[in-house]
Order: structure tokens, then C-alpha cells, then sequence
């Protein structure tokens, strides 16, 4: 199906062999915000990595399909092709390799055929924008990826490449985590502000992003499974209850007989 990102019964382990993903189902349409949330260990960067093609996770049952094409057994740069991108809950850094270089790679890497390459002053102007919007504090211009940058800066970093890559589809684990309040808001403004259309995957702990990014739908995971869908009330009342609830559904679902 055109425009749409559709996962159905993912199951994915690790290369040891032990189950992780037991059975994921998602459909995301481009337009949709999805937030997904669930406790720590539930399996949510696993998913996310698992989308991604890592090779520390195989798929062993089920499929990833993008705009009808399925992407569940190509290498990652392929499914970046294909329109997904994936931003890392814990951003690699990789000493000596500019970020602008590696980000202008990136996005002519991922071009379509046929459309033409973005120039480099065209990019650095591009890149200059955005930062600004992301308010970030030091001249991103020849800096190293993500060596020369604090924990909040690569999370900034991370919108960052979203916005200048314009994937058709994202999933960002833990956008959120270690950021301040100032930060967070930046990043919600520069999401927001795309002037594309885009399915977006929200892996979050916190209802405080979703304040600013109103998702459309909220999961929740417990154990590898996604166990109750909903509106962005769902999250609220996380936010109040937590998970016990759930678990204990999950614990008596899966008590031996
Ligand atoms: N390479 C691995 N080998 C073995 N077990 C793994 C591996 N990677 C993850 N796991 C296990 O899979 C489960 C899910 O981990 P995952 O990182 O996906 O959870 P999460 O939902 O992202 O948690 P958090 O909220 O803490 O980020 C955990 O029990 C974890 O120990
Ligand atoms: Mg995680």
C-alpha cells in the first residue's frame, strides 16, 4: 500500500536466539503520529532497531513493508532508500568523520533517481537554518559526528538529520531523554515544522514530549508485545497508573497451566 508503513506479526530475536518481538502488528500512514511506550525491557529500541535492519537482531516471523515494498530482509541503507530513517536512542559517535559531510552523504545518498543532488552551499545553508532552530550553541559547521557534542547536543543532532533528510517515515527512540525543557521544546518545534507529509514512530517514557507532539495513537508494549492501542489519553493514563495494570494482564496470559 502507497504511503504507508505497515509491520504485521513481527517476531525478532537475537542473533543468540532468544526471543524479543513476539508478534508486533502496526500500521503507520504517512500524516500519523504513533507514540509507543511500555516499561524498561518491554522491547521498544529492539522494534526500533529491528526496523532498522541491525544485525544484531534477525526477523523470524512476520514482515515490514513500505509503500508495498518489503524491506524486512534488506541491509539498512537499502530501507533508508526506501524511505525509513531511524534515529539511535544512544547516537554513535564517530571520531574524524564531519557531521555536514556525512549528513550531506546521507541525503543525496538517499535521493531519489533522478532528482538532483543539493549543492553544498545550498546544504550548508539548509543546515545553518535548522541548527538555528534547534538553538544549537556551538557552529556545527566541521565538527566531528556527534564527538564534539554533549549528550543533549546529539539528541539535537538526531532532529536534525530527520529534518534535512526528510524521510517518509521515522522512528526516533527516546528523542526526549536527557534533554532540558528549553531543549525538548526545540526539538518538538523543529519536528513539527516540517512541511512534508510523514509517519512518525515516538518511543517515549514521558508524556512531556507528547504535551508538545500531540500523537495520534498511543501503544502500549509490555514483553514484546504491543497489548492496548488508543488516543493520546492512553498516555495520561500511563502517566497515572503505569503499567501494572498491563503487566499483570500479561502475567496471567502467559502463567503456565
Ligand atoms: N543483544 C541482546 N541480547 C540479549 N538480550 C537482549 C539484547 N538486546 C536486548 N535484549 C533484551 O531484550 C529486552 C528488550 O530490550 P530493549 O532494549 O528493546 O527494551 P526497551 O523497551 O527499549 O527498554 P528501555 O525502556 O529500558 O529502553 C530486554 O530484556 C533486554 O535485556
Ligand atoms: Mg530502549
Amino acid at each position: 500500500m502507497k504511503n504507508t508503513l505497515a509491520i504485521s506479526s513481527l517476531h525478532a530475536s537475537t542473533t543468540g536466539g532468544k526471543e524479543i518481538l513476539h508478534g508486533i502488528s502496526l500500521t503507520v500512514k504517512k500524516g500519523e503520529i504513533h507514540a509507543i511506550m511500555g516499561p524498561n525491557g518491554a522491547g521498544k529500541s529492539t522494534l526500533a532497531q529491528t526496523l532498522m535492519g541491525h544485525p544484531g537482531f534477525k526477523i523470524t516471523q512476520g514482515k515490514i513493508i513500505i509503500n508495498g515494498v518489503d524491506i524486512s530482509h534488506l541491509p539498512p541503507d537499502q530501507r533508508a532508500k526506501n524511505g525509513l530513517f531511524l534515529g539511535f536512542q544512544y547516537p554513535i559517535e564517530v571520531p574524524g568523520v564531519n557531521f555536514d559531510n556525512f549528513l550531506r552523504m546521507a541525503i543525496n545518498e538517499n535521493q531519489k533517481k533522478g532528482v538532483k543532488k543539493i549543492s553544498p552551499l545550498a546544504f550548508r545553508q539548509q543546515l545553518t537554518d535548522q541548527a538555528k532552530r534547534l538553538a544549537f550553541s556551538k557552529n556545527i559547521i566541521g565538527m566531528a559526528l556527534n564527538e564534539d557534542f554533549s549528550g543533549g547536543e546529539k539528541k539535537k543532532a538526531e532532529i536534525l538529520q530527520f529534518a534535512l533528510i526528510k524521510p517518509e517515515f521515522a522512528i526516533l527512540d527516546e528523542p526526549d531523554s536527557g534533554l532540558d525543557v528549553d531543549a525538548l521544546k526545540y526539538i518538538a518545534k523543529t519536528i513539527l515544522s516540517l512541511d512534508y507529509p510523514f509517519g512518525l514512530i515516538l518511543i517515549t517514557h514521558y508524556q512531556r514530549i507528547l504535551h508538545y507532539i500531540k500523537p495520534d495513537f498511543v501503544h502500549i508494549m509490555i514483553n514484546g508485545k504491543l497489548v492496548k492501542s488508543g488516543d493520546s489519553s492512553l498516555a495520561k493514563e500511563i502517566e497515572k497508573k503505569g503499567y501494572e495494570g498491563y503487566l499483570n494482564n500479561v502475567s496471567l496470559r502467559e502463567a503456565p497451566r
